[in-house]
């Protein structure tokens, strides 16, 4: 069989499942976002950028060594993102929503993608990068601040928490931080009650998110992987959708609305 076949028939197979399904949470990662330029973390790190690892770019630990540094560090992934636009497969996530209204999107990315394709109530496990907050969380979790409304020079360091004068932060999970609470019990909460769970563009190495098929897979979920690539989440898929999510996943669409 052709690999075209057998994505033809994989496509045709999760239509079904998800047309008989009552509750679909999709796991995104950097891949969904792939195709609409968006550099991974890792792939950021170039240019002047290379001579840096992550634990001095993303761990609270740097921020306190280096405010300025981290703090130039985001802007500069913040215009990276910048011309961004949701791609097909962004699109068909939302458009399987208006069709299933219970189903929810968890992602791991940073970036405003799915709710500007029209994804609604999207769980955002690792917080959103155009977003800052009190580094101290000084009026409580979070401590939002918007860096538009402060006088401050970009030269001279990071702006200062107008409540209490300390650093503000991009408001991002960094490596070695925990998760948001809420997002992390809504995510689990869902899964333990989802019929077929979509894993879209997640290598599958960073927990807790890595560990969310697992947990819908013990619950008796169906998963189904949408990745080009190999992962450790391939091993317990029930249906393994090898191609881009921006092909793929229109695919489902179609499959359905034909049916
Ligand atoms: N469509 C679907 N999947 C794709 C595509 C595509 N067009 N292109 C690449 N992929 C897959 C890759 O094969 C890989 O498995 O997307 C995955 C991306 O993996 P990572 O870059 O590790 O992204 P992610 O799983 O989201 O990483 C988790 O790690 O870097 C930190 O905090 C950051 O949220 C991120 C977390």
């Amino acid at each position: 069989m052709s690999d075209e076949d057998r994505l033809k028939m994989g496509v045709q197979q999760a239509a079904a499942r998800l047309q008989a399904a009552r509750q679909i949470t999709v796991l995104t990662g950097a891949g969904v976002s792939k195709e609409s330029g968006i550099p991974t973390f890792r792939d950021a790190l170039d240019g002047l950028w290379a001579q840096y690892d992550p634990t001095q770019l993303a761990t609270p630990q740097a921020f306190l060594i280096n405010p300025k540094l981290v703090w130039e560090f985001y802007e500069y992934r913040r215009r990276l993102m910048t011309p961004a636009q949701p791609n097909p497969g962004h699109m068909a996530l939302a458009a399987l929503q208006r069709r299933y209204p219970s189903l929810r999107v968890i992602t791991q990315n940073v970036d405003d993608l799915h709710e500007r394709a029209g994804s609604s109530d999207v769980i955002r496990l690792h917080g959103s990068i155009a977003l800052n907050r009190c580094f101290y969380d000084c009026q409580g979790y979070p401590t939002r601040i918007d860096v538009s409304l402060l006088a401050w020079d970009p030269a001279n360091g990071t702006p200062l928490c107008p409540h209490c004068g300390r650093w503000v932060r991009p408001d991002v999970v960094w490596f070695g931080e925990v998760l948001p609470s809420e997002e992390l019990d809504r995510a689990v909460n869902l899964l333990q009650r989802t019929d077929v769970m979509l894993v879209v563009g997640t290598s599958g190495l960073v927990t807790p998110a890595a560990d969310m098929p697992w947990i819908a897979g013990r619950s008796g979920a169906f998963i189904i992987e949408v990745n080009p690539d190999l992962t450790p989440i391939s091993e317990i898929a029930d249906l393994i959708l090898r191609g881009p999510s921006g092909e793929v996943l229109p695919r489902i669409v179609e499959a359905i609305d034909a049916s």
